[in-house]
């Protein structure tokens, strides 16, 4: 039976490495939900819709062609044929993604589309809800966390590692920006009414603020190997 491990957790607990090298060590496929979102709020925002107007923006949820490139190698999403990679990764996509998110039109149609993609298994999903609501019968559920300060600090550098120019001096000042915005986020993906950021019941929980990627990644092979040898 091909086995599906669920990836959950706040942004910047380390989700996408960790899931990735997860998918290339067992030879699986690999789905980056979040990119599912960011890609409909770049539609939204590309398509001048405002994403604060919850009923125009569920009017307009299924308009958009989202496609998802599964190899963990080199993940691809793309909308109405245009590669999104880098433009879902902007500032202005993720300050906008935790409202396009909330709407629950937004997510019947993506987590249909999820569903379809995972199919009969075989795949590494990373996301919010994919234990609570995706994939409940997923055999391997992590919920990977890392406290606030590591998050935010490793956000920094990630959208540090995308410019050029100066960065040192500016990266004190990135990194509380960065924490406050991401606090935002984290807040409204938690407290949303539709399948809110939380653990599964029975999600294994993972602390990665001390923890290498190496280390997070062999954590989960184990709980993915026990899972073989108890079933
Ligand atoms: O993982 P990420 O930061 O790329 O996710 C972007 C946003 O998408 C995040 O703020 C919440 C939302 N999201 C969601 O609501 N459900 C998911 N399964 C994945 C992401």
């Amino acid at each position: 039976m091909p086995l599906v491990i669920a990836m959950d957790g706040p942004s910047g607990s380390g989700k996408s490495s960790a899931s990735k090298g997860v998918a290339r060590a067992l030879g699986l496929r690999y789905l980056d939900t979040g990119a599912m979102y960011r890609a409909m709020t770049w539609w939204m925002l590309r398509a001048g819709v405002p994403v604060e107007d919850a009923a125009e923006v569920a009017a307009r949820a299924g308009d958009p062609k989202i496609e998802s490139g599964t190899d963990p190698g080199a993940p691809t999403i793309s909308v109405d044929g245009t590669d999104v990679s880098g433009p879902i990764r902007t500032r202005e996509v993720t300050n906008a993604v935790s409202a396009v998110s909330s709407v629950p039109a937004v997510r019947e149609r993506l987590v249909a589309l999820q569903r379809e993609i995972i199919g009969a298994g075989g795949i590494v999903v990373e996301g919010r809800d994919i234990g609570t609501v995706v994939a409940p019968g997923a055999e391997v559920k992590v919920y990977l966390t890392a406290s606030e300060a590591v998050r935010a600090a490793r956000r920094a550098l990630e959208l540090a590692s995308d410019q050029t120019g100066d960065q040192a001096a500016d990266q004190a000042a990135t990194v509380t920006v960065t924490q406050a915005e991401q606090a935002r986020r984290d807040r409204i993906d938690s407290t949303r009414a539709a399948s809110p950021l939380a653990k599964a019941g029975d999600a294994i929980e993972i602390d990665s603020s001390e923890l290498t990627l190496d280390e997070v990644i062999g954590a989960v092979l184990r709980l993915a190997e026990e899972r073989r040898t108890n079933d």
